[in-house]
């Protein structure tokens, strides 16, 4: 179905985004529109941090006539965030920040409320920067105020679209790195019809949110290096975000994905979780709760230390490559199982990453290991069998297993991370910061819990004013100073 997607030349978007669009948008199938609605109005009951941040701004508008690009998965959640933003007055377009995230289903139904999305599931990497890229150029020539990111691409065009502008010769800097080609040669394209689109991009771009903690890392590097363009909030280290959705969203999603690619039982099968950050401890207590016995590889010692105290074993992958059935890499790193490790591991062993990019796995050097064979058993499940006769199962092709095989996290997480995308976007547009990487403060991050408790039945203990003098926090908060842990 894909291929037969119509996409019109870079070069006629760049000069006329507005007549060669026939429609201004690109998605697998506007006829699934009503099942997404469906699911979108399941999924609305379950966030109400959004739902009522909705609420709450929709009469003043904050955003109103703001035009703000996503980069983000988009599912039947990120719906319920781009159709929040629209409510607070905001003119959006979207494209996924992943080839296999988009929820047809979802995104059908945003079009059919005329917000233009490009997204489908299954994109090539041509297709997914061609995606980005439109979802970056309004039918007038504009380009987005503000940027909602995740694992920071749409930055990251940005930010080298102007480099190219400022230094062509960039463009012909050999790279082995296949997506970066793919960039490479969009950036040309757009270079060669418009040598000063990105500044005249850039000059309108007020600020940017970023969703992940890989996209975050990208953000504080610009920071140091001093090429950062503009304002950032980084939203992965709201509390309510990055201790709720990587930790108690991967606990719901890895198995969750896992499930639906192999159908195999999970309990008994010893799983190596490579990374015991945030990620990696909620993948492990995915992967515990059904009764694997779960074996972690760490750098940091005080990650090693937490996971001996959570009552796993801590080694490294060498050490398990004859013992471990599943494999999930968590790390943000690269390279961390290399297509050696997979040539030793044993027959029928499950390997996948849930970290934001595809490099935590080397699987280009797998698929070119000598004698190899791959067959495809269904969309984003892979058998690979090796010279030996030894196989292993790769899912989603090394990309994030629990939006690939499955549907990302579940709402509720979901609506503690996109609240504080909400206020970071709100913020941005109004204050104007100079730019610098930068945090929503304590108080909105206890507002985003408020706002989630009551669903739960939970009642708060309310603190008596000499209760409050005596540890020293205000009575109504923030009850934590700046460097509690949580
Ligand atoms: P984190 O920094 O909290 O944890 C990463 C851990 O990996 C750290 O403890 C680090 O010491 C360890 N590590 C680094 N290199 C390693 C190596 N070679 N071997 C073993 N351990 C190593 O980050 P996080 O918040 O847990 O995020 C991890 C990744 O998951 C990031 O790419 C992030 O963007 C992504 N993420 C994915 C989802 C999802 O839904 N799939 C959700 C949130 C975050
Ligand atoms: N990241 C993890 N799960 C997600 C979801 N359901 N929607 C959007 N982004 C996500």
């Amino acid at each position: 179905m894909n291929n037969q997607i119509n996409m019109p030349e870079i070069s006629e978007i760049v000069t006329n985004p507005g007549n060669v669009r026939q429609k201004d948008y690109k998605i697998a199938d506007l006829s699934l529109s009503s099942w997404g609605r469906l699911e979108i109005e399941i999924a609305e009951k379950e966030m109400p941090g959004l739902m009522a941040i909705r609420q709450k701004y929709s009469q003043d508008k904050p955003l109103q006539g703001v035009r703000i690009m996503g980069s983000l998965h988009m599912t039947v959640q990120t719906a319920i965030l781009i159709e929040t933003l629209v409510a607070l007055g905001a003119n959006v377009r979207w494209a996924s920040c992943n080839i296999f995230s988009t929820q047809d289903h979802a995104a059908a139904a945003v079009v059919e409320k005329n917000v233009p999305v490009f997204a489908w599931k299954g994109e090539t990497l041509e297709e997914y920067w061609w995606c980005t890229l439109n979802a970056m150029i309004w039918p007038d020539g504009n380009t987005p105020q503000l940027i909602v990111d995740d694992g920071g691409d749409a930055t990251l065009l940005m930010h080298k679209g102007l480099a190219v502008e400022k230094d062509p010769s960039l463009l012909n800097c050999p790279t082995d790195n296949k997506e970066l080609q793919v960039v490479n040669r969009l950036l040309a394209k757009v270079y060669h019809t418009d040598s000063s689109f990105w500044h005249r991009a850039v000059e309108q771009w007020v600020g940017v949110s970023e969703e992940t903690t890989t996209g975050v890392h990208r953000l504080y590097h610009m920071q140091k290096d001093n090429t950062l363009l503009v304002p950032a909030i980084n939203v992965n280290d709201s509390v309510t975000k990055s201790k709720f959705d990587n930790i108690y969203g991967c606990r719901h999603s890895l198995v969750d994905g896992i499930c639906r690619a192999m159908d195999v039982m999970l309990a008994g099968k010893n799983a190596m979780i490579c990374g015991f950050g945030d990620v990696g401890k909620g993948s492990a207590e995915s992967l515990s709760g059904q009764k694997c016995k779960i074996f972690v590889s760490e750098i940091d010692p005080i990650c090693a230390l937490q996971a001996c105290m959570a009552g796993y074993n801590v080694c490294t992958i060498e050490d398990i490559l004859k013992t471990a059935d599943i494999y999930v890499t968590a790390t943000g790193n690269k390279d961390v199982i290399t297509a050696a490790h997979m040539s030793k591991m044993k027959d029928q062993a499950i390997v996948c990453n849930i970290g934001h990019f595809d490099n935590e796995i080397q699987v280009d050097a797998l698929n070119d290991w000598p004698g190899i064979k791959k067959i495809n058993i269904k969309p984003q499940v892979d058998k690979y069998i090796f010279p030996d006769g030894h196989c292993i199962y790769m899912l989603a092709e090394g990309r994030l297993v629990n939006l690939g095989c499955a549907t990302g996290h579940p709402s509720f997480v979901m609506s503690n991370s996109f609240s504080n995308q909400v206020l970071a976007q709100m913020d941005l547009w109004k204050n104007r910061r100079e730019i610098g990487v930068y945090v929503l403060p304590k108080e909105l991050d206890e507002e985003v819990a408020q706002l989630h408790i009551d669903k739960l039945g939970a009642k708060l203990t309310k603190l008596r004013p000499d209760q409050a003098s005596y540890i020293g926090v205000p009575i109504n908060g923030p009850f934590k100073p700046a460097h509690y842990r949580y």
